[in-house]
């Protein structure tokens, strides 16, 4: 006669080998049933490709990145990721087309006052979303090219104009990616935002998007169009490097240029949350913070307005950890902040 305790291992085996057979069931399901999610997904997302090869070679990374995303949607995380329209994309393709910024390499290129406008203030609101305060355009979509510098300068600037003119304009990306060579602004090919203020002080200002709307792509400098202006700054200033207090004190006042980095899976996939990483420090993405808070379960976060189109994300925004133990904020959006003044 058994002992209690080989009847309760027996059953335990029991219910293991029932697991098993079920897991080993689903997983061939999963495995059918992963080509309808990728046809579902070509359906949504208006994909279409150019051959059976093509197809094929796409299912395969779509099946991975759907797997890295079910895997680590299963876990426990403080945000989710999503077979959102990048999950065709190897993290490289993803990296080559839709990030941009390139660090300064010469910083005297830079003219820039070492002046912080926003150092002594220090009653900050709870919270802040600029959203809600009509400051902020809608989320737009820089597509297969390189000019994040350029969204995130841009949104900056709108912010300050909003705040000081009382009118909300969308500018033109576009003028940036077209005329501005100031140093390390190469259109598609990446740029640094301090260097688009730069280019738009030295300028004068920037047109509007309808007058000269995005085209996702290099092309030559409309001088026409770049002559009407809309909005102009007087200046910019760097916040305080890898200063998450000093970020907040800026971001109370306006919205903020951030550099960061966004270039690998998680950010790639990230669908929802208060995004926690992984991720480094090597800057090679532009986006803007345009508020903060802290969720019901305390986990504080910047509000950061992103140029990935309004199907990244939460509904092309993400909110990402604040008050990190590292002094470079999470993925490094503490090192190089900056915004326009009026
Ligand atoms: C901040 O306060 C100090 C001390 O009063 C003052 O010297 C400094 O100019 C102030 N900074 C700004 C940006 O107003």
């Amino acid at each position: 006669m058994a002992s209690p305790l080989a009847k309760c291992l027996c059953a335990a085996m029991l219910i293991l080998t029932t697991l098993w057979a079920s897991h080993v069931s689903a997983r061939e399901l999963s495995d059918m049933s992963m080509v309808e999610r990728h046809e579902e997904w070509m359906a949504e997302n208006g994909r279409v490709y150019k051959d059976a090869a093509e197809k094929a070679r796409r299912f395969e990374i779509f099946k991975s990145n759907a797997q890295l995303v079910d895997s680590f949607n299963a876990g426990n995380h403080k945000y989710w990721l999503g077979t959102n329209k990048f999950a065709d994309l190897t993290n490289d393709e993803f990296k080559a087309t839709r990030t941009g910024f390139r660090t300064s390499k010469t910083t005297n290129t830079v003219k820039i006052s070492k002046r912080f406008k926003y150092e002594n203030v220090s009653a900050v609101p709870a919270s802040m979303d600029w959203r809600t305060r009509g400051v902020v355009t809608p989320v737009k979509d820089q597509g297969q090219c390189g000019c994040c510098w350029a969204f995130s300068a841009v949104a900056a600037m709108e912010g300050i104009t909003k705040l000081t003119t009382g009118k909300l304009i969308s500018l033109s990306e576009q003028e940036l990616v077209d005329c501005d060579v100031e140093g390390e602004d190469q259109g598609c090919e990446g740029g640094l935002m301090d260097d688009a203020f730069g280019f738009i002080i030295s300028k004068g200002g920037l047109t509007t998007e309808s007058n000269y709307p995005y085209r996702a792509m290099d092309g030559n400098c409309d001088a026409k169009k770049s002559a009407s202006i809309a909005a102009s700054i007087r200046g910019y200033e760097d916040v305080p490097a890898n200063n998450e207090a000093a970020l907040l004190t800026a971001v109370s006042q306006q919205p903020v240029s951030v550099a960061i980095d966004g270039g690998d899976y998680p950010f790639q996939l990230y669908s929802g949350g208060v995004f926690t990483g992984d991720c480094g420090t090597e800057l090679d993405h532009a986006v803007t913070a345009i508020g903060y808070g802290t969720t019901s379960d305390g986990t504080k976060y910047w509000l950061l307005k992103n140029s990935w189109g309004t199907t990244w994300g939460e509904n092309g925004y993400m909110r990402i950890e604040r008050d990190v133990a590292a002094k470079e904020g999470t993925c490094g959006l503490a090192m190089e902040p900056s915004y326009p003044t009026a």
